[in-house]
């Protein structure tokens, strides 16, 4: 992790930190600006994603962590163009390798899915057709991208399977989904996944059902395979401590919007964001027993309809009062706090760093 020397707060706290000129080429390998993905439903207009950006480049890693509903899943689906047009309205920029994909025509997303991107979905099974063998899905996946005969597809699904510790892996490649366990699941999902060597890969909950020792090997796993095809890595999870593991960034989410982001030490050693607090109160982590780790936030995820005024997460917040009655009626903008640490909040930034260091951090 890179030593960031910090500026002085004054100097930062200015001015808020600015979405990319809409249609100007990007810069990254991903490049999300603006993203809004709306669902029309009998009930009123579900904000599930309402106005991200983030960068992302080759051979790094973003966490995106936020509580259950705050639109992770949604994001990733809408980077991968895996939505329904037809109910989800999706606006903003989504380019991957200089291709903008909000804007182009299904058959143009659906080649750059195959060929750029990949992603490893929470529940393996659902990702998986159970009337086909593993071998024969993996070389389906090959073959859709890679102009082999059925006999080297074959190879090449038996080369993922043992590098992703499939024991006996030339025997393995012909059974079915269900003659497999969880973890192996997971690790066989992980190989179609990784079988066309994608250049973005979304993990999202990767390893939640696993047993730690497995979830360890997994990452592990991620990791190598980051090592040797140079991805871009996008990993969703709850547990903080997978985040803090894999992730270079981490961009934390609460209704559908940004309100966190900097490097994996900004976020776990100087996190400015109340919600963030919370977060690291609540969530489970590898490295603590999870009944050490039950401090939840009070109050209920925010209506995605219906997002409170102001801060959306005031009604949830201790400290809305100390910010001149702006909490509850200004949305906050992302501004730069540090370089490359953007938070969205009206409190002071020398206050925000007084409460964490004597309030927060020694009950962490
Ligand atoms: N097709 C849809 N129609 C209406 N609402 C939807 C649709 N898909 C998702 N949502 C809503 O969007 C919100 C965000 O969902 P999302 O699945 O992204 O949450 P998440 O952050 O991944 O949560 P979890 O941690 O539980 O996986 C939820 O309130 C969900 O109900
Ligand atoms: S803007 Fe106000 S309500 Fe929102 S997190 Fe900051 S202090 Fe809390
Ligand atoms: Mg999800």
């Amino acid at each position: 992790m890179a030593d960031k020397s910090k500026r002085p707060a004054d100097m930062l706290d200015g001015a808020p930190t600015t979405v990319e000129e809409p249609g100007r080429p990007p810069t990254s390998f991903l490049e999300v600006r603006d993203l809004r993905i709306h669902f029309p439903t009998d009930d009123g207009l579900v904000k599930s994603v309402d106005g991200l950006s983030f960068k992302l480049e080759r051979g790094r890693t973003l966490g995106i962590v936020g509580e259950s509903g705050s639109g992770k899943s949604v994001t990733s689906l809408g980077v991968l163009g895996l939505h329904n047009r037809r109910n989800a309205k999706v606006s903003g920029e989504i380019w991957l390798d200089g291709n903008e994909l909000v804007g182009a025509s299904p058959d143009q997303v659906r080649r750059m899915r195959g060929r750029n991107m990949a992603m490893i979905f929470q529940d393996p099974l659902s990702a998986m057709h159970p009337f086909y063998t593993v071998g024969a899905q993996i070389v389906e996946a090959y073959r859709i991208h890679n102009d082999v005969s059925k006999k080297v597809a074959r190879k090449h699904a038996v080369d993922m399977l043992g590098r992703v510790g499939i024991p006996k892996p030339d025997r393995r490649v012909d059974d079915y989904p269900h003659q497999f366990s969880g973890g192996m699941r997971q690790r066989a999902m992980i190989a179609m996944a990784l079988s066309c060597d994608p250049e973005l890969l979304i993990a999202d909950e990767p390893t939640t059902a696993l047993d730690v020792t497995v979830q360890a090997q997994i990452l592990d796993l991620i990791r190598d395979l980051q090592r040797e095809f140079n991805s871009a890595i996008i990993m969703i999870t709850h547990d903080l401590g997978v985040v803090a593991e894999l992730s270079d960034d981490i961009l934390v989410m609460y209704g559908g919007r940004n309100i966190e982001y900097g490097s994996v030490d900004d976020v776990f050693h100087r996190p400015e964001h109340p919600y963030t607090w919370g977060l690291l109160g609540s969530m489970p982590r590898l490295d603590r027993e999870r009944s050490e780790r039950l401090l939840p936030i009070k109050g209920t995820p925010p209506s995605l309809i219906n997002l409170p005024q102001g801060c959306a997460f005031n009604p949830r917040c201790a400290y809305s009062e100390l910010t001149d009655g702006k909490s509850t009626v200004e949305r906050p903008e992302l501004r730069e706090t540090a370089p490359g640490h953007t938070v969205a909040c009206h409190m002071a930034v020398e206050r925000r760093r007084r409460i964490w260091a004597d309030e927060i951090a020694p009950k962490l």
